[in-house]
């Protein structure tokens, strides 16, 4: 039996032995991006260095990633869809290419992990009018002794990955799968096909194609491999489970599961659900920039989780209170790879509490509600007022409301939904579950600006409310504005307000040149920089100066000089969440 802590290790172990720097993993979080609302990938927070930027920590990386991905969640319950994973990764910026990526690929299955070779497929580009056939890569794993018949050519719906959103880094990829000894669903079986035969355990993506608006593809300044492999997946494949609820990160969750839940149909489907979402909000809570749960944005998502495990722990007849067991359980199996969530305990407990009591209440006053409106409905169709009744009386997330539709047979008027929903002036999450689906930030001169100016903005905000306490809780750019989070009790006066905008001027005035140092991390410390002084993996860190106004750990990129800033303007100042308060800011001239 492997666990999923001998894996992580095993991993690390093996590209720190080729020349790979140990990366930390970044925040479920994105920093600066307004299109993605969670981390989905490890290449994520690498795209300013895939572009070309210099990263500190060299040309060859490794790490192990949180992720949470919620596009599949209609699907978690089957054995291997889940909402939030850990992708270990290696990268190559500029540096090595395909040939010593398969062969790194083929040496830590076959030696390090013992895979018989006999048991891996893989796939690779077929080529199209963009790019040419990969005949590289399948020589290359044909070398290793993969034989032919177990090396797929297929087309770029398979073979191909990125951009994350709608420009940006991407390329041909070769995928590696495992071949499980189950019957094949027909004779034309292949990794294409979702059947159970192949099950997909990691992506070699060779970037070398940067994607414009209009559609075509550059070649990039670098070449780049952007490689990702499943944790929980390729855990449960090397124990031979059929399942990633049978491996270690899961059992003990899923053990009490079965302890407490009634035998009622779908139970495991149920069971799975909740460890599924519990360990994502666990995640979420506990995350170092700690989403609480809103009705926007990741606040939004979060509880939307939170409430899906709710309704499946009623169904199972559960007490709610074990749902907060779960966390507990997580808690203790993860704070040691993944620190934040033991220092985060209390929150994490305490806000999933909170959003248990709240919504527990109105839970099965809404489900009665549902079935009372059942009975009335006309052609099976349940109008967009009722919808939105069970949301704004009820606490139902429309998500909710639609997958309990779907149970019954019915259908939802989501138009009419939306325009209630807009009539009430609140904040459609449509718009977030957009962003989720989109892609990266751009990396415009103006974004860069705006950049800037959020360094300035904390630094003026630590000025203005005297308080060492503060934080960045989150930040979102697009080309248009700022926004930015930071933990605070209260809302700000129109004085203080005032008194930040005008200390961020001040610096714009100043005409400070803005210097990008790079250093370790105790020297940041010791000058006072602000960031995430976690030394456990990055040594060395990219600090930005701005005069004597701000100093702070952070990736860039930046605008040169304060003064090509403009006229700095704070926009709005509102609640973001419990004791989270945002501000939209904008540069003008
Ligand atoms: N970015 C690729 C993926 O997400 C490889 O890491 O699959």
């Amino acid at each position: 039996m492997i666990t999923a802590k001998q894996l992580r290790q095993q991993y690390l172990d093996f590209f720190r032995s080729n020349g790979h720097a140990i990366i930390r993993s970044a925040s479920l979080i994105p920093d600066n991006d307004p299109t993605v609302l969670f981390t989905t990938a490890g290449m994520h927070p690498l795209v300013p260095y895939l572009l070309g930027a210099k990263h500190p920590q060299g040309t060859r990386l490794a790490d192990v990633q949180k992720c949470v991905r919620t596009g599949d969640i209609d699907d978690v319950g089957d054995a291997t869809h889940c909402t939030f994973f850990e992708m270990l990764g290696n990268w190559s910026l500029g540096d090595y290419f395909k040939k010593e990526s398969i062969d790194f690929s083929y040496r830590f299955l076959t030696e390090v992990l013992g895979i018989d070779p006999a048991r891996i497929a893989v796939s690779v580009f077929a080529g199209d009018e963009d790019a040419p056939r990969d005949e590289f890569s399948a020589d290359c794993w044909a070398s290793h002794g993969i034989a032919r018949d177990r090396i797929f050519y297929l087309p770029k719906k398979n073979n191909w990955w990125g951009p994350a959103g709608i420009t940006g880094p991407c390329g041909p990829d070769t995928e590696i799968f495992i071949i499980r000894d189950v019957p094949a669903c027909s004779e034309t079986c292949s990794p294409a096909c979702d059947c159970g035969k192949y099950v997909e355990i990691w992506n070699n993506v060779f970037m070398e194609y940067d994607k414009q608006a209009d559609g075509s593809f550059l070649p990039l300044a670098q070449k780049n491999v952007d490689t990702g492999m499943g944790l929980e997946r390729t855990v449960a494949m090397l124990n031979g489970f059929e399942s990633v609820y049978e491996t270690d990160v899961f059992r003990p969750v899923m053990e009490l599961l079965d302890q407490k839940a009634a035998d009622v149909p779908d139970r495991l489907k149920g069971m799975r659900v909740i460890a599924d979402h519990i360990r994502t909000a666990t995640f979420m809570l506990g995350d170092e920039k700690g989403v609480t749960p809103s009705n926007v944005d990741q606040g939004y998502i979060l509880r939307r989780l939170i409430r899906r495990a709710l309704r499946f722990a009623r169904t199972l007849e559960l007490d709610p209170a074990v749902l907060t067991e779960c966390a507990r359980i997580y808690i203790d199996l993860y704070k040691e790879p993944y620190p934040e969530l033991g220092e985060n305990s209390a929150r994490i407990l305490d806000e999933l509490e909170k959003e248990i009591t709240r919504f527990s209440a109105t839970l099965q006053q809404g489900l009665k509600e549902f079935d009372k409106l059942l009975k009335y409905i006309q052609n099976n169709r349940m109008s967009g007022k009722a919808a939105f009744k069970l949301y704004d009386t009820y606490g139902f997330p429309i998500e909710m409301t639609l997958e309990l539709a779907r149970d019954n047979g019915i259908t939802v008027d989501e138009a009419g939904y939306e325009a209630c929903f807009k009539e009430h002036q609140q904040k459609s999450q449509a718009g977030a579950e957009q962003k989720f689906k989109g892609g990266l930030a751009d990396h415009t001169e103006q974004t860069a600006r705006l950049h800037t100016a959020t360094h300035l903005l904390l630094a003026s905000l630590k000025k203005v409310l005297g308080d060492e306490g503060i934080q960045q809780k989150g930040s979102n750019i697009t080309a248009e504005r700022l926004r930015f989070d930071f933990n605070f009790p209260r809302a700000l006066t129109p004085d203080e307000l005032k008194a930040v905008e005008a200390a961020v001027n001040e610096a714009i005035a100043a005409g400070v040149e803005i210097v990008c140092e790079e250093m370790p991390i105790e020297q940041a410390r010791a000058q006072g920089a602000t960031g995430v002084f976690d030394s456990k993996y990055q040594d060395v860190v990219k600090v930005y100066t701005m005069g004597g106004f701000s100093k702070e750990i952070c990736g860039g990129p930046h605008a040169a000089n304060t003064a090509e800033l403009g006229k700095f303007k704070i926009v709005k100042e509102q609640s973001s969440s419990s004791g989270v308060r945002r501000i939209k800011g904008v540069i003008e001239g």
